[in-house]
């Protein structure tokens, strides 16, 4: 696996999302051969809509043994959960209220808490309790997948360049004031989605076409393209890319 991952092409935004599904059902079946469970972070955004409506139907619905799923989130606006730019809002109504997946395996981002320190350290509290053990040595939870979209000035999760955020090293998670989008956000770090097992980008459409040329020309060194510093250091990095969002891009 190069470190900059593996880049698929896929012909447009539902082949891409099929592809994202078939890839969730052969994780989670292999997460749950090796450990009993599957722990995945789901992104926001708008892109995961097609992969949820898929995962919540026939086939793919049924080849989920959801009652092994544990479900959180890699980042949440600070908004109540009933709020249309809430990330899990999105993911229960097109997905977890139709799966039939036990509520206390779904680990939502308190981010409507007037205390933004206060949801991000609940959010801490809620993965460690979740994780146990299944940690790396220096204590981050090991995500079997996490999901992952791209902004189009390289921000992934809420972390996004030059945001305090983005270098925070010691925390699982921290609440932060994006000037980006003049409003207040929970994330994991760059440590979780770096200690995750696999992390799976999905960016679809030609506005995302330029960011891509940018994360495959930088490196994690560079320290101001979010998107590009993610690199699982014992996992698997994929890209999922529709053709539209490739048009820069020269892959092998
Ligand atoms: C969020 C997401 C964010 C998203 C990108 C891409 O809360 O908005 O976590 O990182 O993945 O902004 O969003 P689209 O899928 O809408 O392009």
């Amino acid at each position: 696996m190069s470190t900059k991952g593996a880049w698929q092409v896929l012909p447009d935004a539902d082949a891409l999302a099929a592809e994202a599904a078939r890839r969730f059902v052969i994780s989670c079946g292999e997460a749950v051969a090796r450990a009993g469970r599957f722990t995945v972070a789901l992104s926001g955004g708008s892109t995961p809509r097609a992969l949820f409506g898929l995962l919540a139907a026939s086939p793919y619905r049924d080849q989920v043994d959801w009652s092994r799923v544990h479900v959180a989130w890699g980042d949440e606006r600070c908004v109540p959960p009933n709020h249309k730019e809430s990330n899990y809002l999105l993911a229960r109504e097109q997905l977890l209220d139709r799966v039939g997946i036990p509520a206390t395996q779904v680990h939502r981002i308190p981010a409507e808490l007037p205390d933004r320190e206060a949801a991000a350290r609940a959010y801490e509290a809620t993965l460690r309790a979740l994780f146990g053990n299944d940690v790396t040595p220096e204590g981050f939870p090991r995500f079997d997948l996490v999901h992952l979209g791209v902004g189009i000035e390289g921000h992934t999760a809420s972390l996004f360049p030059g945001n305090a955020a983005l270098f925070e090293r010691s925390r699982l998670v921290v609440a932060s004031y994006v000037e980006q989008v003049g409003a207040f956000r929970i994330t994991v770090t760059l440590p979780v989605l770096n200690s995750a097992r696999a992390v799976l980008f999905m960016a679809a459409g030609a506005d995302k076409a330029a960011i891509l040329r940018e994360v495959r020309e930088h490196g994690p060194e560079s320290g101001q393209l979010p998107a590009a510093m993610v690199r699982p250091v014992a996992g698997q990095l994929i890209w999922l890319v529709d053709r539209a969002a490739a048009a820069h891009l020269e892959l092998p």
